[in-house]
């Protein structure tokens, strides 16, 4: 084998190589015969070269290349020769010559493939991506993955090199760390030396980098693994990477631009792709009024507009009761002294020309109320702007109800004859919002109005900021953290914390690209009177506070200093650059939709004798009963 190690790589040969002798190692990509001649494309990481088999000339030869099949993995030795000007091939970057072979090495055979290497993996159905998942090594053949894996690894060197020039330590923090009561699930683990105890796996660094700030370390950053037992889904892993960042000695405004000025860095120098150098801002509120969405797509339109103004003079009973029992609901609880939104009823008006002239059938509206309804809405009324400018009327659906206010509604609404107004009311505004939100993503999709007019990519990044600091849980009946418990509340609503926690905003901001919520952060609390007042709000006691926190709060006392961060999801970034929508496409080894590794069949059984050594026994679901 020695001398058929390669001299070159199957992605380098051009025409100025043109008679030298070279070795190529790869894998057989395709074959063709044509007569007395075989044609192999033989393929590594780095491209594709043509090789020529003259099989009348050599019988040794036609013989191993009869044997040649897709994938076997082989050494070829040859000399480069130009193809003449009508065989050159440019498409391909060594399109320019060939490499006709004198010896072959079967290096290693290949069993015959599940699947063909080159049918590009993204969107398929579940059955081929369970097979894709099982033979991932073959998959991550694909050019397709192997371009992505790429630019996985070129974005990861982008931000270490954008972060250390300015200044950041990359640190590295445990995976094994003591189990909070933090957003999502723990992964546990057993201690085999500290029976009916556990560590757990970190699902972010978050409370190790506040103490690194503590610790002096004013700017930090790390490419994190993190951990969370939740359902996935296209954007979610059991386990995933953040570009987890934080600062001390700064406000939220350092923390925008500095994430402004990584992301500006990294599109440009992996994707050639020039940001703007500051990135659009949504209140919370802002984002969910016009776009039902906190983390809104602004690739398009279609606002959501508030029709509230029409439905006193209408006759429309279901909307007339979605406003008066929010405004019930309202001043119940703020009877209570809680801060709720009230109803709301609100439209969206898609222009004739977004339909592509057509209109949308029944069956089609159905399908957005049916939308709707997931995000319970109970129901989606809809009506047809029609007449002339001067005189316009509704048709279908509603219109009955607002015919008296077509003049208005269409003049204020900005809808046009041939457009379709779509309506949701709820006694609850944000359901009113999500839910007509939900049906603008869907339009957004359906109608192709993310797609740029050049068929170039978009990327619109915004930020969103002015989050209220909790939500109340409505199962529970208790208030939790909208982000995480060490987020900053602002500075004026200090004063009135527990006498009204949902009106309370906290300094947190996201990043959100494309309809993704791409990042998220906070400036934190660095004062332990306030952490420990936010965790008696969210209905932690102190002495559960001190047993779980303590180490957070003691080493707070030591002069902690103000500090706050951000943590971009590193997988959405990378599956957002390379225009995918499930950022499986960019891990080398996901797991699939229900949390297992098909390939190495993880999760497994353990042996008895393990189980032993960790003081562990399994109940299995149907003994529990
Ligand atoms: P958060 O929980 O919002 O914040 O996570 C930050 C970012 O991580 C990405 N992300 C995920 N990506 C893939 N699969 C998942 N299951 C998953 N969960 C989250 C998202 C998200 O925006 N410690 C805080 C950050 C901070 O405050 O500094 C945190 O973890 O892109
Ligand atoms: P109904 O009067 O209940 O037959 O409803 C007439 C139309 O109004 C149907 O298309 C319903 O989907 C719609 N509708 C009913 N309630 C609501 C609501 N709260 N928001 C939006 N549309 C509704």
């Amino acid at each position: 084998m020695e001398s058929m190690k390669r001299t070159n790589t199957c992605g380098e040969l051009r025409k100025a190589d043109a008679g030298k002798r070279v070795v190529l190692n790869g894998w057989v990509h395709r074959k063709r015969d044509h007569g007395g001649i075989s044609f192999i494309s033989l393929r590594d990481r780095y491209g594709i070269t043509q090789v020529v088999v003259d099989c009348e000339q050599n019988s040794h030869l036609a013989a191993l290349s009869a044997e040649l099949r897709n994938e076997f993995c082989i050494a070829v030795e040859g000399s480069v020769r130009e193809r003449p000007g009508s065989m050159a091939n440019g498409e391909m970057i060594t399109g320019e010559i060939e490499v006709a072979a004198d010896r072959i090495a079967i290096l290693n055979r290949s069993l015959v493939l599940p699947f063909q290497i080159d049918a590009e993996g993204s969107g398929e159905s579940e059955a081929k991506e369970e097979l894709r998942l099982k033979y991932r090594y073959l998959d991550l053949r694909s050019s397709g993955m192997q371009r992505r894996i790429r630019l996985r690894n070129e974005a990861a060197f982008a931000v270490r090199e954008w972060l250390v020039k300015q200044g950041f330590y990359e640190i590295e923090t445990p995976t094994f760390i003591r189990s909070t009561p933090e957003g999502a699930r723990d992964y546990l683990v057993p201690s085999r030396l500290y029976p009916g105890k556990f560590y757990a796996l970190p699902q972010s660094p978050q409370l190790y980098k506040q103490i690194l700030m503590t610790a002096g370390f004013d700017k930090y950053f790390q490419i994190a693994r993190c951990y969370r037992d939740e359902d996935a889904r296209g954007d979610r892993q059991p386990e995933f990477t953040q570009i987890d960042i934080e600062m001390s000695f700064v406000g939220r405004e350092d923390i925008l631009a500095m994430t402004e000025g990584l992301m500006g860095y990294v599109f440009k120098k992996t994707i050639g792709v020039e940001l703007p150098a500051r990135f659009t801002r949504l209140s919370y509120e802002d984002a969910m009024e016009r776009y039902g969405s906190d983390k809104p797509d602004l690739r398009f339109g279609l606002e959501l507009r508030d029709f509230s103004p029409y439905v006193a003079a209408s006759g429309f009973q279901a909307f007339k009761d979605a406003l008066s029992r929010g405004e019930a609901e309202k001043n119940a609880a703020a009877a209570k002294g809680i801060t709720v939104p009230g109803g709301a009823v609100k439209a969206i008006v898609i222009p004739a020309a977004a339909m592509g002239g057509a209109s949308y059938s029944r069956k089609q509206i159905e399908e957005l109320e049916a939308h709707a309804k997931i995000y319970r809405a109970k129901g989606l009324a809809w009506m047809k702007a029609g007449g002339t400018g001067d005189a316009p009327l509704f048709e279908g659906g509603v219109s009955k109800f607002f015919q008296e206010q077509a003049g208005r509604i269409c003049g204020e609404l900005g809808a046009k004859s041939g457009d379709l107004i779509l309506i949701v009311a709820d006694s609850s505004g944000k359901t009113a919002n999500t839910a007509l939100g939900a049906v603008r993503s869907k339009l957004g999709k359906d109608l192709k109005l993310t797609e740029s007019p050049d068929g170039g990519r978009r990327f619109e990044f915004a930020w969103i900021v002015d989050f209220p600091l909790f939500e109340f849980n409505e199962d529970e009946n208790r208030w939790e953290a909208a982000h995480h418990m060490f987020s900053y509340p602002q500075e004026q609503y200090h004063a009135t914390l527990e006498k009204d926690p949902g009106a309370v905003k906290g300094d947190l901001y996201d990043l959100v690209l494309n309809g993704y919520e791409l990042a998220s952060g906070s400036i934190r609390i660095h004062n332990p009177e306030l952490q420990n007042r936010i965790f008696g709000i969210v209905g932690i006691p102190p002495e559960e506070a001190e047993a779980k926190f303590g180490f957070l709060t003691e080493a707070f006392k030591y002069g902690a200093p103000p500090h706050g961060g951000i943590a971009p999801g590193f997988d959405r970034l990378v599956m957002l650059m390379a225009g995918e929508t499930s950022i499986k496409e960019v891990i080398a080894f996901p797991k699939d939709s229900f949390a297992k590794s098909p390939m190495d069949d993880c999760p497994s059984e353990v042996d008895a004798k393990q189980l032993n050594e960790l003081h562990l026994s399994v109940i299995y679901p149907e003994q529990k009963k």
